[in-house]
């Protein structure tokens, strides 16, 4: 039998923008997300924007008894900036009804929420004054913070202030898949520095107020780095991309400083942020509760081949590599690896004081899933089980090797709206039937997922 604690936390994840629609209802402002759907409708897969997601604004208390169906203790989503603060400064009394509603119900049903406050969703008003790249913005989102933990702090006892950090810098700055879809390393390392800094001014502002009793984390995706092979360039190339990529993160909320190493990196290509005197003390003082890891797939390295520098990307200190015995999500493409989760959590036990954690992210996205559909109308997704099987083994056997992990979050919990990819690749336990009033329907995992939460465990 493959055993966890009788306490361990199981749920799902999801987050605001990717469920909720409702989109500019109820005083809500445009974020980045929605002001893009606007602007260029034919980059989103067939044409769904996030006023078209699951619904949830509307139907929460139906995910909220199928949370119940399935024995769920707790569950993570994320408020939208935009629509508790619409111009950042003033309080939606809708937004806080909304929340405090759907909150609430999570309560009365045994299911506790894990609530995020940045999920990729930039304010519209807030990106026109530069987004992340503007110093103000830290400030922004602090006072958003405060706010959050006002309204919701008496029902909230687990906040992360922001999920995985890396990709909206990484995609944004550096790539075309997140809004401002600019390519500028300097100007990605700056958006970088100030979500870092905005993150522990967040945390500040959870613990100055005396009656904030809960804990407080962030949420990041970390893909253990792994190299070709064992001669030392592609090992040299592992350890910067590791420093990039992982301890950039992780260092920064759970140790309180970056890495020295990483600062002289970017010194050398020029590519240090600006910052002001004090931010350091920032960052030392508000080392987080807890980390929440989202972890997908690894990252595979090796040496650069002609590294340029000054830097123009991470590229000139690593680059990737095909591992030629790289298993293969065959309806998504990405790698299915689950002995990475193990070396996270060994991670998280040596090098970070065995600081407590969990899997706030895991899971297999799925293209025309409809094809697994019985009939019955369930979705038989016996490859959704087999990977949570062997990612949870892992797991368990990482937990009996003292990494002190006390929850998983499979992502995500019914079908949800993906940015570009819309409804392309399904994740659910449940499956949400967009053309049938959102109507939810099962699928084989939550049923088996069910048991191994009364269980604690399965027999593989
Ligand atoms: C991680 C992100 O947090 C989430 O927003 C996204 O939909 C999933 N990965 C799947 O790509």
């Amino acid at each position: 039998m493959i055993k966890f604690p009788k306490d361990f936390l199981w749920g799902a994840a999801t987050s605001a923008p990717q469920t909720e629609g409702a989109a500019l209802a109820d005083g809500k402002s445009p974020s980045t997300w929605d002001k893009w759907f606007e602007m260029e409708p034919e980059l989103f897969f067939d044409q769904v924007g996030p006023n078209d997601t699951s619904n949830v604004y509307y139907q929460y208390k139906e995910d909220v008894a199928l949370m119940k169906k399935m024995d769920m203790n707790s569950y993570r989503t994320s408020i939208a900036w935009t629509r508790l603060l619409p111009d950042g400064k003033t309080l939606n009394p809708k937004a806080v009804e909304f929340y405090r509603n759907y909150f609430q119900e999570m309560l009365d049903n045994g299911v506790e929420p894990i609530i995020n406050l940045f999920h990729f969703d930039m304010p519209w008003w807030l990106m026109e004054k530069g987004g992340w790249e503007a110093r103000e913005s830290v400030d922004h989102f602090a006072f958003y913070a405060k706010t959050a933990f006002e309204q919701f702090g008496d029902l909230i006892k687990t906040w992360a202030t922001f999920n995985e950090p890396l990709v909206h810098i990484e995609c944004g700055y550096m790539g075309d898949a997140h809004w401002p879809k600019v390519r500028d390393f300097k100007r990605a390392i700056q958006v970088g520095y100030h979500t870092m800094l905005a993150h522990a001014k967040a945390v500040e502002a959870y613990r100055t107020n005396p009656h904030n009793d809960g804990k407080i984390g962030i949420i990041l995706n970390l893909s253990p780095v792994y190299a070709k092979s064992e001669e030392p360039a592609d090992q040299e190339a592992r350890h910067k991309a590791d420093l990039i990529y992982i301890r950039s993160f992780v260092d920064t909320v759970a140790l309180g400083y970056f890495p020295e190493e990483l600062i002289e990196m970017l010194r050398e290509s020029d590519l240090l942020p600006t910052t002001i005197a004090g931010d350091r003390a920032i960052f030392e003082n508000n080392i987080v509760d807890y980390v929440g890891v989202n972890y997908y797939q690894p990252l595979r390295v090796q040496a650069p081949e002609n590294p340029v520098f000054p830097a123009q990307s991470p590229g000139a200190w690593a680059r990737g590599y095909n591992w030629p015995e790289k298993r293969i999500n065959p309806h998504r493409g990405w790698e299915i690896f689950p002995e990475g989760i193990y070396t996270i959590a060994m991670r998280m036990k040596n090098d970070y004081g065995n600081m407590p954690w969990f899997i706030s992210e895991n899971g297999m996205g799925v293209e025309g899933e409809e094809q697994f559909m019985d009939e019955n109308g369930i979705i038989q997704d016996d490859y959704r089980i087999e990977f949570l099987e062997e990612h949870l083994e892992y797991l368990a056997k990482a937990i009996e090797e003292g990494s002190n992990c006390f929850g998983y979050h499979m992502w995500t919990f019914s079908d949800c709206w993906s940015w570009l990819n819309a409804y392309k690749n399904r994740y659910g336990y449940y499956r949400i039937n967009r053309d049938d009033n959102y109507r939810r329907s099962d699928k084989a995992s939550s049923y088996w997922m069910k048991n191994v939460i009364n269980q604690h465990g399965f027999t593989r």
